[in-house]
């Protein structure tokens, strides 16, 4: 197969890591800077560029698009997909996984649990907000936040408003959310790969932290998953239209609450933590796709 991977850092673990897997198994692979292309917009004629070179004969492209390149990065997969070329990550799938308010309203709608989580517009009372929530303790989270940035746990009343107060004069949408206490400072996170979790690991917080992110120094240890958790790490990674996801789910009394489903995760911390060649098995699955394809 002629394979590219769009991604903006070719050294990075998990771009070498499906380059390496595609190119053991025989394939054509190429690692492509999305921002460097540009589309061709004609009717029967969809076309993609890289500079001034037409991108033509691609069976398929693995979309690793950080989140300030969802606009654009979603733009040229459209535009593969109209092509005929298989996309691991689908645009609509994209879209909606990195709209993280759409996400959680998606998954109510599907009945997947997630912590209580109140959004409202910047000019919304702060104490009227945190008494929609119940009152403190409360998380509060900087809604385009990532690797645990702009995730406060706010212990009482006077925090909770202060910080409420401060994001929105600086004009950052945040969302509340209830804190699940019991999860101790541990979530999970599930590799799904077609419909199936291929990998799993718990990552715990380090002491006096509730963020459990390994960028704010948490470790991680490989799990099983119980029934619960696999059931809900799958409806998730579909109701978002992924085939391959990283769900992130926090352990609470009322079973599996799903924080986050990821649709470009990072494969260094779990390919190294349960030992699972996750890029191979990837690969393997855009194969069978691709053969699908050709068959219809
Ligand atoms: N409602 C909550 N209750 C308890 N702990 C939480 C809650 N929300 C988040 N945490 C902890 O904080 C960590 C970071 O939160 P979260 O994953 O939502 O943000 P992020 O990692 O910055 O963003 P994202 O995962 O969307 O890129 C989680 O991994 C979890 O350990
Ligand atoms: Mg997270």
């Amino acid at each position: 197969m002629n394979i590219l991977i769009l991604s903006r850092g070719p050294e990075l673990y998990s771009t070498r890591s499906l380059f390496f897997a595609a190119q053991k198994r025989g394939h054509y692979v190429r690692i492509l800077d999305y921002t460097e292309c540009s589309i061709s917009i004609e009717a029967g004629q969809p076309m993609v560029w890289f500079r001034d070179q037409a991108l033509v004969n691609i069976d398929a492209i693995i979309p690793r698009i950080g989140s300030s390149g969802t606009f654009f990065g979603t733009a040229i997969i459209r535009q593969f997909e109209e092509m005929g070329v298989f996309s691991l990550t689908p645009s609509v799938a994209l879209t909606r996984s990195r709209d993280k308010l759409q996400s959680l309203q998606l998954m109510a709608m599907a009945g997947v649990d997630f912590p209580k989580t109140v959004f409202s517009n910047l000019s919304y009372d702060a104490s009227e907000i945190i008494e929609q929530m119940g009152g403190p303790p409360l998380v509060i989270k900087l809604l385009n936040g990532t690797h645990g940035m702009g995730v406060i746990l706010a212990k009482d009343q006077n925090t909770a408003e202060a910080v409420i107060e401060s994001f929105y004069k600086t004009k950052n949408r945040i969302i509340l959310q209830e804190f699940i206490e019991e999860a101790g400072g541990e979530d999970l996170r599930a590799f799904v790969v077609n419909g199936k979790i291929i990998a799993c690991m718990k990552r715990r917080a380090k002491p006096g932290e509730f963020r459990s992110n390994l960028h704010r120094g948490g470790s991680s240890i490989i799990v099983k998953p119980d029934s619960e958790e696999i059931a809900t790490a799958l409806k998730s990674t579909a109701v978002m239209g992924l085939h391959v996801a990283g769900v992130d789910m926090l352990q609470s009394k009322r079973g599996p609450l799903v924080l986050e489903v990821n649709a470009s995760p990072g494969l260094e911390g779990i390919e190294t933590t349960t030992g699972v060649d996750i890029a191979k098995q990837i690969i393997e699955f855009i194969e069978a796709e691709v053969a699908k394809k050709e068959k219809v």
